[in-house]
């Protein structure tokens, strides 16, 4: 689904950000990353499902070898609302230990997940672990965990699309819109 999808969905309020400024940020980002991993192995962490499409488009703009693997962790149910309570779905395959590691992340609102990540990850002896993440909310600019990497700063708004669900709708929208306050209201 394209941009001409918001226009026709009512549940939809507008394009935040278009398939073009996604990938241009992610482009940007990726040659930060590059500059800073000089000549150390990189292991990048998606966070499943809503990274899906961040990891892929910033992976292959990486000109350099990168490993990859999936976290899944739910801390969500199926509402808008953080529940706080953060459960592994799927565990890496990757030791961690003396790795360089970098979650990548769709969005982060509260903080509470990344939080969580952080702890759990950096308890399994890596050599660094750093966070990217294409969308920050303005709760999560007040967290303790340094984010490195910051694609867009955005409103307190619910988005959706490039990987963003709302109730698993939306991740195939190329862009990312805002959902209509009408709709979890
Ligand atoms: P946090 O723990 O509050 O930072 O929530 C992080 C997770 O909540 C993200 O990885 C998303 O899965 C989900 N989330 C938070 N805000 C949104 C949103 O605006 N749209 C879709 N999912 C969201």
């Amino acid at each position: 689904m394209d941009q001409t999808h918001v226009e026709g969905d009512l549940d939809l309020d507008q394009t935040l950000y278009t398939e073009e400024q996604i990938v241009g940020r992610l482009q940007e980002m990726a040659a930060e990353i590059q500059q800073d991993y000089e000549g150390k192995d990189l292991l990048l962490v998606g966070v499943l499902k809503g990274a899906v499409m961040v990891m892929a488009d910033l992976a292959r703009s990486l000109d350099r070898h990168v490993e990859m693997d999936w976290m899944a962790v739910s801390s969500y149910g199926s509402g808008t609302k953080s529940s706080g309570v953060v459960r592994i779905l799927k565990d890496l395959d990757t030791d961690l230990n003396g790795r360089h590691v970098l979650i990548v992340e769709d969005i982060i609102d509260t903080g509470l997940t990344l939080s969580w990540l952080i702890t759990n990850l950096r308890s399994r002896g890596p050599a660094s672990v750093e966070i990217a993440t294409l969308l920050r909310k303005p709760e999560a600019q007040q967290m303790e965990v340094e984010v490195k990497y910051v694609g867009f700063d955005i409103p307190n708004a619910f988005v959706v699309g490039y990987g963003l669900d709302y109730n698993e709708h939306y991740r195939n929208l190329r862009c990312i819109g805002t959902l209509s306050p009408h709709v979890y209201s």
